[in-house]
């Protein structure tokens, strides 16, 4: 049986993918090296659009409330804890768009957040897969599995559309050759 926690993990890889080449950028510009800013602006498009609205669209609406509905924690538990790590992720992405927007990009303030959003989410990442999703693999019965891959499913098609999916993983791939010089593939 597939537990719905896969789907999930399987994201979190493409997630960690998005975070090096952010890193990577990061590094670049505190390193005198110029990013274009474009480059910048579609890192922020990537997460919002899969990070944010696909995966913790998934785990906010489908996935946590049937943790709940198991007996798993909200309010001082671990579910709790996620929800507010989301927000502060997308205050740290609104952040790095804000610095962006001016006539003259302010790089500072825009590696500050991006630091920020990238510890945040490296660690939140890790919490999910090591202590809530074994947690959830053991507490969601099999039929509500089999109901949450199917409504996962249907998140996707509604939230982001098949073409926009296989726009960002381009997008990805693109910037794993340009940002990540050990990837070869
Ligand atoms: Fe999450
Ligand atoms: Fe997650």
């Amino acid at each position: 049986m597939k537990y719905a926690s896969q789907d999930l993990r399987d994201e979190h890889d493409g997630i960690l993918v998005g975070l090096d080449i952010l890193d990577s950028m990061v590094s670049r510009v505190k390193s005198g090296h110029k990013v274009e800013i474009d480059d910048l602006a579609d890192m922020i498009r990537f997460f919002r659009t899969f990070a944010d609205q696909c995966h913790h669209g998934k785990e906010e609406g489908l996935f946590f409330p049937a943790l709940e509905q198991s007996g798993v924690a909200n309010a001082k538990g671990p579910i709790g804890q996620m929800l507010l790590e989301h927000t502060q992720g997308r205050s740290h992405i609104a952040k790095m768009a804000e610095s962006l927007k001016g006539q003259t990009a302010d790089l500072d303030r825009f590696v500050e957040a991006a630091e920020s959003y990238s510890i945040l989410l490296r660690a939140h990442i890790q919490k999910e897969n090591k202590i809530l999703f074994p947690l959830a693999d053991q507490s969601l019965a099999k039929d509500l599995q089999k109901s949450l891959l199917e409504g996962f499913e249907d998140h996707e098609r509604n939230v982001m559309g098949e073409n926009v999916h296989e726009q960002l993983h381009e997008l990805l791939h693109k910037f794993q050759h340009k940002y990540l010089p050990d990837f070869h593939r």
